[in-house]
């Protein structure tokens, strides 16, 4: 491995939302790059503790930690206190969201915040925390993953695709502000995984809108990060994987 494409000196990586579907994809990625991973979950604690007892068992190391983004500068607080057991964190990957459809009558409060707070404010304060701890000389990644839909917004999900733009906007405005330590950039997937609820909602997708015909997967979204990880040259990007269903 030349220098270009050394990890950074520290390597331990915080992924949020880590426990399930493409988070946890993310955290195997991790993993087998030779990373340390701090697995932030909600709700799906079970779940974590078998992604931690697998990775151990393979010969890796995890630790996983439990946070409500929904109170987002707490969580940061409590999931960077559960990463001091591992060392510097170099790579932070905000994978967790909420995605939620409503209409405008039936838009509330509630639905606002809770999207505002993990989508958007939950990534931030996590960004703050991480450059807090990084060490003087050390520098590192913050991976956003956002959503094609945020660049050209359709009628559905307003505030989720709302706070998606939000945090490409925080992406690039992070991006100067942290330079040149930290290298911030985002992934604005397409249809990787669909919603538990609405199974066949890609494949009608992909037949219709996405230009490759066909869904991608989370290797997909871990082959772009590994891209990112791989660079010490790029910030401030926004990679689509996304089939080029936004075109
Ligand atoms: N799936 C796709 O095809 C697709 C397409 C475009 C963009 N994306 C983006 O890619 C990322 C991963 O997608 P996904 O489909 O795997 O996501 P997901 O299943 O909808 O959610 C990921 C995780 O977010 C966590 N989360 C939600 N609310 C939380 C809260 N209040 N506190 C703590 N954790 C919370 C959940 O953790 P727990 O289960 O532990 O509660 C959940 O497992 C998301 O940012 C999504 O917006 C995905």
């Amino acid at each position: 491995m030349n220098q270009e494409s050394a990890p950074p000196p520290s390597t331990v990586a915080v992924v949020t939302g880590g426990a399930r579907r493409v988070g946890r994809e993310i955290v195997h990625s991790l993993v087998r790059r030779g990373l340390s991973v701090v697995i932030h979950h909600g709700t799906s604690s079970v779940e974590a503790s078998v992604l931690v007892q697998q990775i151990r068992s393979q010969g890796g190391t995890a630790v996983a930690v439990a946070a409500d983004l929904r109170d987002p500068r707490n969580a940061a607080a409590k999931v960077f206190e559960a990463a001091v057991e591992l060392g510097p964190v170099s790579v932070l990957v905000n994978c967790a969201a909420v995605f939620q459809d409503r209409a405008l009558p039936w838009i509330d409060q509630y639905h606002c915040n809770v999207h505002l707070n993990v989508n958007l404010l939950a990534p931030v304060f996590l960004a703050q925390q991480f450059a807090r701890q990084l060490g003087e000389g050390e520098y590192g990644h913050i991976i956003n993953i956002l959503d094609w839909r945020a660049q050209r917004p359709g009628p559905d999900h307003l505030i989720y695709t709302a706070t998606k733009a939000a945090l490409a906007s925080v992406t690039k405005s992070l991006a100067q502000q942290l330079a040149p330590k930290i290298l911030v950039n985002g992934i604005a997937p397409g249809a990787i995984l669909p919603p538990e609820d609405r199974l066949n909602w890609h494949q009608q997708r992909a037949i219709q809108s996405i230009p490759l015909q066909r869904t991608g997967s989370p290797q997909d979204v871990c082959d772009a990060i590994n891209f990112l990880l791989n660079s010490r040259f790029i910030t401030g990007e926004i990679i689509n994987v996304s089939g080029g269903e936004e075109l």
